[in-house]
């Protein structure tokens, strides 16, 4: 698919991650794990989990807040709020409407999407899309999750993959630099039981007897999972480069989703690129979902590993199965 959203700018971006940290070796007191076993297998050091108090959107509104003041703008100049989360507030009204009225963004429409860990790639084509079709001047996009209320703390396969945080993104019109030249993306619904929350929606309701067989959590098949990420986020990137005219060798800075540093390790010799090329902080965060490309975006800016005129891939794969990729020129 070829679309070149001209002059689509990325003008802000910040990110919010609790304060609480949980290393590998707190998890050794809840699961039978190690801090060994996660570090070669997952890249994970620690990760950050919210308080009980703590919600989805109050990581969103830090985020946004942080991604608002860096694009020097006032909250009411945003037109379109999308917020990409599987872990919303509620199952209604949506995150984006809780967002939008706590971080006073009073004119803009605002809607959740679900697309899982691609969620912020899958928000930025949306706003893009929206942007170009409905002549909105400004956006701003939140990637947020919660998935340490939705994880199985029993189950040592899955609870030692995911952190919390939120990533947000604002965009602009006709500006220049930092523009999204071109995208892909994709879905695969015959992947839908190798990650999935089973209770909690109509399937299976809320009900003691779906909570006593712990259906309300998380469940994942990782090696399965596994296997899909490697092979469609690296098709993904070539599609999106072929999009734009450009090849594996024109990337100067690739951020992929953070689920494994195996994965993106896999991925970065796939496409022939060096270790500093790739932005990798999944030992500090673990895998945030949503929010993990924006997280990785913002700190890349800020470390100073992207320059002016460079080529930038944003790369993610997640649940559903869904995937994308959208190539930058920065
Ligand atoms: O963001 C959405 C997408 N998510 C992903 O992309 C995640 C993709 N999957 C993965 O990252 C990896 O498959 C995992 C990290 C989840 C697992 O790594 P693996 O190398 O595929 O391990 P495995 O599932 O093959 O498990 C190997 C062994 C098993 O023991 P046996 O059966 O060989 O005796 C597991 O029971 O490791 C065991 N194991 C653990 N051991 C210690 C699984 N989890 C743990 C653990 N600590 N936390």
């Amino acid at each position: 698919m070829l679309k070149y959203f001209d002059y689509i700018s990325i003008v802000g971006t910040g990110f919010y991650v609790p304060d609480r940290i949980m290393t590998n070796f707190d998890l050794e007191k809840v699961v039978d794990t190690t801090d060994d076993w996660i570090r070669t297998r997952t890249g994970i050091t620690e990760r950050r989990i919210v308080k009980d108090s703590e919600a989805t959107s109050d990581l969103a509104i830090k985020a946004g807040a942080i991604a608002l003041k860096k694009a020097g703008i006032t909250s009411k100049e945003i037109d379109l709020l999308i917020i990409a989360t599987q872990s919303p507030d509620y199952p209604l009204p949506s995150t984006a409407c809780v967002t939008q009225h706590r971080l006073g963004l009073t004119n803009a429409v605002c809607f959740d999407i679900s697309a899982a860990c691609s969620g912020s790639i899958y928000a930025l084509i949306v706003a893009a899309s929206l942007m170009k079709t409905c002549n909105y001047n400004t956006a701003m996009i939140i990637g947020t999750d919660v998935l340490s209320k939705s994880v199985d703390w029993s189950d040592r396969n899955t609870c030692v993959l995911f952190g919390d945080g939120a990533g947000a993104m604002v965009l602009k019109m006709n500006i220049k630099g930092r523009n999204l030249l071109s995208f892909d993306w994709g879905t695969d619904g015959s992947g839908v039981d190798l990650l999935k929350i089973p209770a909690g929606g109509s399937r299976s309701p809320i009900l003691s007897s779906n909570l006593n067989q712990r259906q309300q959590y998380l469940k994942m098949d990782g090696k399965k999972v596994y296997k899909q990420a490697t092979k469609m986020m690296y098709h993904s990137v070539i599609r999106a480069l072929n999009h734009a005219k450009l090849q594996k060798s024109d990337i100067d800075f690739i951020i992929p989703h953070q689920a494994n540093k195996r994965i993106i390790e896999a991925i970065a010799k796939k496409l022939a690129l060096a270790d500093d090329k790739v932005m990798i902080n999944i030992e500090n965060y673990g895998n945030t979902s949503a929010a993990s490309i924006p997280i990785a975006l913002d700190e890349a800016i800020s470390q100073g590993k992207i320059k002016d005129g460079d080529i930038v891939v944003l790369t993610a794969f997640g649940a559903g199965l869904t995937w994308g990729s959208i190539v930058i020129k920065w």
